[in-house]
């Protein structure tokens, strides 16, 4: 399995273990990840959460799909973008078409937002695809045209998810979260390392990121997903 997390085959989407075995004890941990972000909503208004990791493969992907399936579950109204605009796998994931997306609607002028994002199948869940590849991830995402669509999604939306890069190697994750009401770090064992971790952490702390927690996601078999506050 580990070389697999190597060649990531970006054309891949992840598993919904959520959606095919509601029962599954991982089921039962995203709703338990689910309880302990619904804690942090409570003290503060969180309405958009962005997810990342230190690295690449780590199971930001997994995490964020799985994540918005158990919120939409809970009767919440959630938004999941796919803000990873250079290895996106969300549309892949729900069967759906990647055409337009996020990219479309911060690249072009005249958009209808309403058109692009689609249903994921999931009652409560809508998604919002990555679009083509832009050549200026960062820039589209640190525009200002990125944090009116953020307000704008606000009024439609209880909980909108972002699926980002590592925060590690590129900016966008960073960017985002310094706009978003809270940033969840996804770390893997044998994946993720401490000192790549700790930077993840200083990096987003740089920008004032609110760090609601890791999400430790196991290794070796998928029953070992656990929450912390960090
Ligand atoms: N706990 C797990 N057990 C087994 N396989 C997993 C686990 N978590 C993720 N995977 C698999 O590992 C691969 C990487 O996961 P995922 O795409 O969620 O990571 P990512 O952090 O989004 O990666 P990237 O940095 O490429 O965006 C996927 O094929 C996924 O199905
Ligand atoms: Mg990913």
């Amino acid at each position: 399995m580990k070389n697999n997390m190597k060649k990531q085959d970006t054309e891949k989407g992840v598993s919904l273990i959520t959606l095919a075995d509601k029962a599954s004890p991982v089921s039962e941990q995203y709703r338990t990840i689910r309880t302990n972000i619904q804690y942090s909503m409570i003290d503060h208004d969180l309405h958009t959460l962005v997810i990342t990791s230190s690295g690449p493969g780590e199971g930001k992907s997994t995490t964020s799909a799985n994540l918005a399936v158990v919120f939409a579950d809970s009767g919440k109204k959630v938004l999941l973008v796919d803000a990873d605009l250079r290895k996106p796998t969300v549309a892949k994931t729900f069967n759906l078409s990647n055409v337009n997306g996020l990219s479309s609607i911060l690249g072009k002028r005249q958009v209808n937002i309403q058109e692009i994002i689609q249903r994921s199948g999931v009652d409560n869940l809508h998604i919002l695809p990555s679009g083509p590849k832009p050549p200026n991830p960062s820039e589209l995402l640190g525009s200002a045209r990125m944090s009116r669509l953020i307000e704008e999604l606000k009024h439609s939306y209880d909980l909108i998810i972002f699926d980002m890069p590592p925060v590690v190697t590129v900016t966008d994750a960073q960017i985002l979260s310094s706009k978003a009401d809270g940033t969840i770090v996804v770390a893997r064992e044998d994946v993720s390392n401490r000192e790549a971790l700790r930077k993840a952490k200083s990096l987003l702390n740089y920008v004032d990121a609110n760090i609601l927690g890791v999400v430790y996601n196991g290794a070796r078999n998928m029953t070992e997903q656990g929450y912390y506050y960090g």
